[in-house]
């Protein structure tokens, strides 16, 4: 275990029912003009329209980024707040998914002519922060409104590259089940297990420490007893809070434990493939889990004595069996594809898989039991 670990989360976090209307408060009178970022598909949702109502009762002047990409790349990114910059904004309001937050949380900290989002591939702590930042997280989720992270592809490498600069973590964050009420089945169920991946992957990560174990089986409890329930009935209000509570925790547990295999093995996915993050994460999180099982019997039956629904497990090897068994459960109930052969991937690009798989040490790192290229070779070949 690691001898120290640290807790960095954001400012003041508001959840509950109505928690929008804490907008009025967090905007005080520092605050001369705002950006919102969002992207079409919350504004086709109509869910924009509920934290703008808050916003427009303080009177502060405005701006839209509204056409936001999905899964950015750093270049795209780049372009969003080059426009940013001369807005003149000194605060910033995201309404979406990871995809928004993460392009918000950089326009958070380059503000500067002196570098930009490729400058940060290469050296992530060199930009500081610039404006306030408030997350409204539509998706639960990617956590990235606790996390100091930003995922962005990096086309010529065909790779989801992670930037890390404490100073992105939020300072402000509203988490309003209203705004994943009406999340399409398919994103409630990728983005719901990417929340438990995120969850799993701490929980068991080299860098696990009782900060992060605190956060991570929090969220697994949550997401375990409601991730179905949340994506399958409209009406599930609590479910689908439950949801957003965990999602956030899980990212909480990111921001000092740190993903492993599932997210590492899963960015030349999203990165050549494009296929969505919840599903390639999907995809890789019951392989991983097996191949991690004899290293980790013993935090898996741990997370089992924690989990409130549970089975009739008395032994670790049964307690962990469960747990292994619950996830492959939960991903199939979803009905997400697991299959790189639904997303075109031909089986003669397995060496380029697992060459860029094995580049994302940051993360392989931290897995309990170590990767090596013969093992992400069985892994993705499971999946073709
Ligand atoms: N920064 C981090 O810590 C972190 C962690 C995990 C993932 N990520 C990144 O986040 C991105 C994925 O984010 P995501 O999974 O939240 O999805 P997303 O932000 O990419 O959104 C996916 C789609 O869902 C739509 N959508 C979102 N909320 C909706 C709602 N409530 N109703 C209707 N439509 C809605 C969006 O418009 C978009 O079309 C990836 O780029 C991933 O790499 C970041
Ligand atoms: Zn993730």
């Amino acid at each position: 275990m690691m001898t120290q670990y640290a807790l960095k989360m954001p400012h003041v976090v508001y959840s509950g029912v109505g928690a929008l209307e804490n907008i009025t408060s967090i905007l005080n009178k520092e605050v001369t003009k705002i950006v919102i970022f969002t992207d079409k598909g919350i504004v086709g949702a109509g869910l924009l329209e509920l934290p703008l109502a808050w916003i427009e009762k303080t009177g502060i002047p405005y701006e839209l980024l509204d056409e936001l990409p999905v899964e950015p790349s750093c270049d795209e990114a780049q372009e969003t707040i080059d426009r940013f910059k001369v807005m003149n904004a000194d605060f910033i309001i995201a309404v979406g998914g990871g995809s928004v937050m993460d392009i918000a949380k950089l326009a958070s900290i380059l503000m500067t002519d002196q570098y930009g989002v490729r400058d940060l591939l290469e050296n992530p702590s060199m930009a500081k922060k610039c404006v306030k930042t408030l997350m409204i997280p539509t998706t639960a989720g990617t956590g990235s409104e606790a996390t100091p992270n930003s995922i962005v592809l990096v086309p010529e490498k065909a790779l989801k590259v992670g930037i890390v600069n404490e100073a992105m973590i939020s300072d402000y964050v509203i988490l309003d089940a209203e705004m994943i009420k009406k999340l399409p089945r398919k994103i409630a169920a990728a983005t719901g297990v990417d929340a438990l991946a995120h969850a799993i992957e701490c929980f068991t990560s080299k860098k696990a420490n009782p900060f992060s174990d605190l956060f991570a089986l929090e969220a697994l409890d949550l997401i375990l007893n409601n991730i179905e329930a949340a994506c399958d009935d409209a009406e599930a209000m609590d479910a689908k809070n439950a949801m957003l509570l965990a999602s956030f925790y899980a990212g909480v547990a990111i921001a000092t434990a740190g993903t492993t295999a599932v997210h590492a093995l899963s960015y030349p996915l999203g990165g050549k493939y494009h296929i969505p993050h919840g599903v390639s994460n999907a995809m890789m999180l019951v392989p991983v889990m097996k191949f991690n099982e004899p290293m980790c019997k013993d935090l898996f039956a741990k997370a089992y004595d924690r989990v409130h629904v549970k089975g009739e497990a008395k032994t670790e090897d049964e307690k962990s069996k469960w747990l292994v068994n619950r996830l492959d459960e939960i991903v199939k109930h979803l009905d997400i594809p697991t299959r790189l052969s639904d997303y075109n991937v031909p089986k003669s690009d397995l060496e380029e898989l697992v060459a860029s798989g094995m580049a994302v040490q940051r993360l392989l790192v931290n897995n309990r039991r170590e990767v090596r290229a013969e093992d992400a070779r069985a892994l993705y070949l499971e999946l073709l």
